[in-house]
């Protein structure tokens, strides 16, 4: 009969039985697959176990932080945190190209990772978070490839590692009642999913610091006002974006001339399909107020009321 305990005994047993006395690689993103797979790993063999976090700059604000208390605090993990944000940034300066942009950042995530795992000694095994839905879905990816899904943590199959992938086996929904199983914190457990990309992609157009500070300030406000109304796990997944417009606006006697931020909010069952969600007037209004009033260089907010098809979730 299975149960999660069960499986989580057995699972532990086979890992043990795998690894023997070498050691575990494992790439964190700070997304559910990933984070479950890191600490099922640790929990098998512990310190034979080291993760590794690649600080892109593409990150939600407060994420990098979570990341780093969550693993290192509670968990007490061995995990080395990769500061690539100034190599991330100069690749992508001048590029503006969506599909450029994702290839860059994709590639240069596998750069990075490469060149800092073969600095540490002795790695043989990586840990990965594939789940059941990524092997089937694999074959058969038509509408995924409209857009190249570079997935953080997605890593070249020439490496020398041998594969430890412990989730293959599961759903989604599985993998989360095996994070709480786990005691990984509700926040992780239930994060909404986040593009491999991260923010490279809601900034449209060129990515500069300047304009990931303003996406990155308007979506946490977005964050907190959704969860203040108890909203989040009714809306599949709602960020902030950072067209590359700018209109005009009045400021006490002042015109301005500045940013518009775009909201999507969407329910979904799988991300192949959305409808937009019906975020109450109440609640949009205090986002938009919040943010123009607390971000910089914004004077207008947009929602967007589109479904996929034909738009897509994210807007690059
Ligand atoms: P789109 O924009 O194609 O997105 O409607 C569908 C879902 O996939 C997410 N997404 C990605 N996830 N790597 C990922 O891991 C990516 O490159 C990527 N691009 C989009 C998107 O956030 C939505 O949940």
């Amino acid at each position: 009969d299975w149960s999660m305990a069960n499986f989580i005994e057995i699972e532990i047993a086979k890992i043990r039985e795998q690894v023997g006395d070498k050691q575990v690689l494992c790439a964190l993103s700070g997304g559910v697959d990933s984070s479950v797979v890191a600490v099922l790993i640790h929990k098998a063999i512990g310190d034979q176990l080291t993760c590794m976090f690649v600080d892109h700059n593409l990150n939600r604000k407060g994420e990098v932080e979570q990341v780093m208390k969550t693993f290192t605090e509670d968990f007490d993990m061995k995990l080395i945190k990769i500061d690539a944000r100034e190599r991330f940034m100069n690749k992508l300066a001048g590029v503006s190209d969506p599909e450029q942009k994702r290839k860059i950042i994709g590639n240069e995530f596998i750069y990075v990772f490469d060149e800092e795992s073969s600095k540490l000694k002795d790695m043989d095994f990586l840990a990965q978070g594939t789940l059941y839905t990524d092997i089937i879905e694999s074959g058969t990816a038509t509408a995924q490839t409209i857009k190249s899904h570079h997935n953080v943590g997605g890593l070249p199959e020439d490496m020398k590692f041998e594969l430890i992938e412990p989730l293959n086996t599961l759903f989604k929904d599985e993998v989360r009642a095996l994070g709480l199983e786990l005691g990984l914190p509700e926040e992780v457990v239930w994060r909404q999913p986040f593009p491999g990309p991260g923010l490279g992609i809601r900034v449209l157009g060129e990515v500069t610091e300047e304009k990931l500070e303003i996406v990155r300030e308007a979506d946490y406000i977005l964050r907190e006002e959704i969860k203040n109304a108890g909203l989040e796990r009714d809306i599949w997944q709602y960020f902030a974006v950072l067209p590359d417009i700018r209109s005009v606006g009045v400021m006490g006697d002042g015109r301005t001339y500045d940013y518009a931020i775009g909201i999507r909010g969407v329910t979904s069952i799988d991300g192949m399909t959305s409808d937009w969600a019906r975020i109450p007037y109440d609640v949009l209004e205090k986002i938009s107020v919040r943010i123009v009033n607390e971000v910089k260089h914004v004077n207008r907010v947009l929602y967007d009321i589109t479904s996929k098809p034909p738009a897509t979730i994210e807007w690059e």
